[in-house]
Order: structure tokens, then C-alpha cells, then sequence
């Protein structure tokens, strides 16, 4: 048993995204979003679920940060909904969606709670999609000019700003795997998808430079690959090495390095589109401030000639799954966050999301979920190390807050903290959000496990 005490300022918070918890979203102007329109098609999405009523959110803010300031919390972590601010993507603002926002930060800050703004977590307007969404260079200076307008309306008291969330996740599963909104099978579209996407997030830098206060800090969020190969063959350790390129490197590199990685460009070859060096250039001059990483299981690969153009593919291990079918792999986040220090120091480190979905059920007004108490102590326990081991991490938080809409899961899988009835919209803290708001009380905990485990 051990006592892992955190840095004095260490930041704890928990995250949500927009389209998974607001719900109303035919509400005061909102526009479609992408995720409205693939939802709504039978057979994207688990049990025909979509965005409606998800948390009830937009309605229920005020009780859900009394929720966060009951759990202790230093940081929100939330997305704005794009179509609530511009209905058709660029054009005219939707006041009533500036408004909302404008609601929750005040709430916020009068609750001693930072918001940490996502400005783009995957509810794209559905209008931008009828133009060629993310593959389409026109995106770029849309982006760019709806940040103008968040920035210009919350920059007086919003201090921290991720451009992006998971970058890879939205263009290749949104655009060439078709599993996310929009639901495309195209490789080519999702390379020139993501070179939009860095391209937004760099020219977005100084806009947003200019429309807050000087101490305002700019980061985006990666969800960073930890692959291993399942043996010591050089083919399998060839695969591994290739899906930390196609997943991290491909968007770590442009940022911190100004070049796309070799060894992906000669895979892609006639797949890519024509990239500028001025481009790279722009990007490499739009390193952000903090990284965000977003992480919750390794890896483990072999190399497998039919497994596609990555030829990758994954072996699932012996051992502990969440209901994602996500293996336990605590060691996987101390791995990554050395990996994110010594490969692109990039300066301040926030784990921006980790957690775990289990079957969660309600006894007398309780739910007992030890399975996600030891996964946070396993995985927070592996950040402490990460901090012993010079890795400045500056904060962590817990994904999520409140169980909602998972994507193509819909409703099926749970990941909060706080336990939702989507009938009655009641919520209660499970046993994992107490242990958490504890160890933030304490900010440390007591650890019985194997920080290696
Ligand atoms: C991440 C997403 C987040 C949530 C978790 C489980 O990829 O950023 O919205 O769905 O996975």
C-alpha cells in the first residue's frame, strides 16, 4: 500500500462533449449536425438511439455543475456545438447559442470551476457536410471564422482552449472507416480531411490569440496510439511502429516537427493530396501550448498482409476488457505520456480524457462499480509515475462526468462518473465518482496495486 500524492496545482477535472449530452437539439435555432443526420439513418447507430435526450444538459446545466462542485472539480472540459452558434455552419450567429454558453461559463466561474472549452468534438454542421465537410478546403476558413465568433464571445473569461478533439478518430473512422457521422469510405478524403483539420487548428492559433486575455492557453487533443508488437518478430514490430505513425506521428509531426512522417507518405503515395510547404509551414508555426492526450487502452498488433492498407492488425489479450472490449492496460498511459514528452516536447501535458465503460446497475439508490474504481486507481497511478519520471503532466480528466451518448454505442455503454436514467434524467454519483471527488479532496490516494501492473 502506498500514499501517491499529486503536485500542489495538479488540475483535476472531468469532460463531456456537446452532441453527447445537451440533447434539445431542434432547440433555439440550432442547426443539423452531421451526427444528426447519420444517427437518424437505421442501422449507424445501437438501438436507433440518436442526440435526443442524451443528458438534457442544455436544460439541466445549473444541477450539473452543482454535480461538478459537489465532486470537487478544478476544470470542466466541454465542447461548444458548432451548429448551436452557426446553424448553417458559417453566415448568420445564432445568438441564443452564444447565449447558452455564455450561461454555463458564468456558472462555472461562479462555482470556482475553470472551463476548458473543446471548440470542435466531432458535431460538424450538417451544411458544411452538403459542401464536402472536412475533406474540403473551404473548411478551413469556415472553422476559422466560427472560432472568431466563440472566442470573441467567451474569450473574456474562457482561458483554455482545444482547437480539435481526436483529429484521427473524426476524419478516418468519419470519413474512410464509415463507422462516424458522416459515414464515408474513402482514404483519400481522409487524408486530405486531416490536413484541413491541422490547417484549421494553426490558422485558428492567432485568432484565438487575439480574442482572449494574455494568459490564455491553446491546446489541441490527441487520442495517442501506445501499439506493442504481440511478438519479437520484425514484421509484427513493424506493424506496431506503423499504427503509432498512422495514428500519432501523422498529426504529431506536422505540429511539432512541420513534415509529414516518411514512412506513412510512402504508404499512401498517390492517396495523398498535394500538400504546400507553405502549408507545413503554417502548421509547424501553429504548435499549441499544451497537448492534450486522450487514452484508455494499448494496443497489441501483428502484422497481417490481408488487414488492409495498414496491414495491422489487433490481437486481443488474455486479461481484464471493459464493455468497449477495451483491454485494462494501465501501463499503456505511463508508456504514451513518456512517449508524448520525449518525442515532441511538448511542453505542458493534460491527460484530457481516460475512463472506463462497465455494466452499471442501480441497488437502493447506489451504484457499486469497483471494476471502474480500481481502473482510475491503475491508470492515475501510472500518471503518478509518469510525474516521478519528469513527464510534466499538468492535470488529468476523468472521462466522463455523466454516462451519455457514445457514438455508433448510442446509449448502451456507461462511462461516467455520475450514473444517468435516461427516463427520468435522475443522476446519481456512483461509488467511483465519490472515490474520485475524495482523491481530489486529498489530492492523492492510496494505492494497493503495482503502479507497473
Ligand atoms: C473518445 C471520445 C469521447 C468518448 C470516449 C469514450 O474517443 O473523444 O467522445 O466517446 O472516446
Amino acid at each position: 500500500m502506498a500514499w501517491l500524492q499529486f503536485p500542489d496545482n495538479f488540475l483535476w477535472g472531468a469532460a463531456t462533449a456537446s452532441y453527447q449530452i445537451e440533447g434539445a437539439t431542434q432547440e433555439d435555432g440550432r442547426g443539423p449536425s452531421i451526427w444528426d443526420t447519420f444517427a437518424a439513418e437505421p442501422g449507424n447507430v445501437h438501438g436507433g438511439d440518436t442526440g435526443d435526450p442524451a443528458c438534457d444538459h442544455y436544460h439541466r446545466y445549473k444541477d450539473d455543475v452543482a454535480l461538478m462542485k459537489r465532486i470537487g472539480l478544478d476544470a470542466y472540459r466541454f465542447s461548444i456545438a458548432w451548429p448551436r452558434i452557426l446553424p448553417q455552419g458559417t453566415g448568420t450567429v445564432n445568438q441564443a447559442g452564444i447565449d447558452f454558453y455564455n450561461r454555463l461559463v458564468d456558472e462555472l466561474l461562479a462555482n470556482d470551476i475553470q472551463p476548458w472549452v473543446t471548440l470542435y468534438h466531432w458535431d460538424l454542421p450538417q451544411a458544411l457536410q452538403d459542401r464536402g465537410g472536412w475533406p474540403n478546403r473551404m473548411i478551413v476558413d469556415a472553422y476559422v471564422n466560427y472560432v472568431d465568433v466563440v472566442s470573441k464571445a467567451l474569450g473574456d473569461r474562457v482561458n483554455h482552449w482545444m482547437t480539435f478533439n481526436e483529429p484521427w478518430v473524426f476524419t478516418y473512422i468519419g470519413y474512410t472507416e464509415g463507422r462516424h457521422a458522416p459515414g464515408g469510405h474513402d482514404w483519400s478524403d481522409f487524408l486530405k480531411g486531416a490536413h484541413n483539420v491541422l490547417l484549421a487548428h494553426a490558422n485558428s492559433v492567432p485568432v484565438l490569440r487575439q480574442n482572449t486575455q494574455t494568459e490564455a492557453k491553446i491546446g489541441i487533443v490527441l487520442n495517442l496510439a501506445w501499439a506493442e508488437a504481440v511478438s519479437v518478430k520484425e514484421e509484427d514490430r513493424a506493424a506496431a511502429q506503423r499504427l503509432m505513425s498512422f495514428q500519432n506521428a501523422w498529426f504529431a509531426d506536422p505540429l511539432y516537427y512541420g513534415r509529414y512522417p516518411n514512412d506513412m507518405l510512402e504508404l499512401y503515395q498517390s492517396l495523398m493530396p498535394d500538400v504546400s510547404p507553405d502549408d507545413l509551414q503554417i502548421i509547424h508555426r501553429g504548435r499549441p501550448d499544451f497537448l492534450g492526450v486522450n487514452f484508455y487502452r494499448r494496443e497489441v498488433v501483428k502484422f497481417d498482409p490481408d488487414a488492409g492498407l495498414l496491414q495491422v492488425k489487433s490481437v486481443r489479450q488474455p486479461g481484464e476488457h471493459t464493455e468497449m472490449e477495451w483491454e485494462v492496460s494501465p501501463k499503456g498511459i505511463y508508456n504514451i505520456l513518456k512517449y508524448a514528452h520525449e518525442t515532441y516536447h511538448p511542453g505542458d501535458i493534460y491527460v484530457t480524457e481516460n475512463g472506463a465503460a462497465f455494466r452499471d446497475e442501480v441497488e437502493d439508490g447506489a451504484v457499486h462499480d469497483p471494476r471502474r474504481v480500481n481502473f482510475y486507481q491503475a491508470y492515475l497511478a501510472n500518471c503518478h509515475r509518469a510525474l516521478q519520471a519528469g513527464v510534466p503532466l499538468r492535470g488529468y480528466f476523468a472521462w466522463s462526468l455523466l454516462d451519455n451518448f457514445e457514438w455508433a454505442f448510442g446509449y448502451s455503454k456507461r462511462f461516467g462518473l455520475t450514473y444517468v436514467d435516461y427516463k427520468t434524467q435522475a443522476r446519481i454519483l456512483k461509488d467511483s465518482g465519490k472515490w474520485y471527488s475524495q482523491t481530489i479532496a486529498d489530492n492523492g490516494f492510496n494505492y494497493e496495486g503495482e503502479a507497473r501492473g
